[in-house]
């Protein structure tokens, strides 16, 4: 799915949903598993991010790439980074990340994917041996360039093992975009509508970490509405 919106149209032929927002909702996710949080509650919105907050947890939360006031921190990997937060259970909400999270929430499994997790990702993919739908979190319902290519990088790497076809036009798209972007994720996306967003924002450093691919061997996966490692 290259937006949330198409997901409807998917979901009833795929066991395993990827939801991916590179910039910055999964990679954020998988930055904080990687430091060390026990769990990561995604919310989508502020009001139950707000609810959360009254019970005493630490809560994130972002809208249009800013921290929303009043909350612990947002959506940029480094938050996640610190050492108060190992063995936390933290919870989130971001414009479309989250969002995504929530659409998927119902499906047999729901797992994140990110640049920094891709190889790590891809294989315990290949080793469920089923179907696969990447979700792209897109920017509001619309196509985003970098969550396409992530969905594009998993697709390559999945029919390379000569198991999986690509049924879909989106997902033959997707790898087509991956393959012209591979080399050069910065260059690639330098006018891209969001990375243009946070450039503005000045988080440039935010922007090259979620382009870097494997940093991370995590892979968070959805139980009873917490994310949770595998
Ligand atoms: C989102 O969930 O919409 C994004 O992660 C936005 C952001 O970069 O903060």
């Amino acid at each position: 799915c290259f937006t949330p919106g198409e997901y409807e149209y998917f979901k009833d032929e795929y066991e395993i949903v990827v939801v991916i927002d590179v910039l910055r909702a999964t990679s954020a996710i998988c930055s904080a598993f990687n430091n060390g949080v026990s769990a990561l509650i995604p919310v989508p919105t502020i009001e139950e991010a707000r609810e959360y907050q009254a019970k005493g947890y630490l809560v994130g939360a972002e809208r249009k790439g800013q921290i929303v006031d009043g909350f612990d921190f947002g959506n940029s990997p480094y938050s996640y980074m610190k050492e108060e937060l190992k063995g936390q259970e933290v919870v989130l909400s971001t414009t479309n990340g989250t969002k995504a999270i929530n659409i998927a929430k119902d499906a047999d499994t729901v797992v994140i994917g990110a640049l920094s997790n891709l190889d790590a990702l891809c294989a315990w993919l290949i080793e469920q041996n089923k179907n696969v739908l990447c979700l792209c979190s897109g920017w509001q319902d619309k196509f985003n360039l970098e969550d396409t290519i992530c969905a594009g990088a998993i697709m390559e790497q999945l029919i390379a093992t000569g198991n999986y076809t690509s049924d879909e036009d989106s997902s033959i798209a997707a790898k087509y975009l991956y393959l012209s972007a591979k080399d050069n994720y910065m260059g690639y996306l330098k006018s891209s509508s969001h990375r243009r967003r946070l450039k503005n924002l000045n988080l440039n450093e935010d922007i090259k970490y979620c382009l870097t691919p494997n940093q991370t061997d995590v892979i968070p996966i959805l139980k009873n509405g917490k994310l949770v490692k595998i």
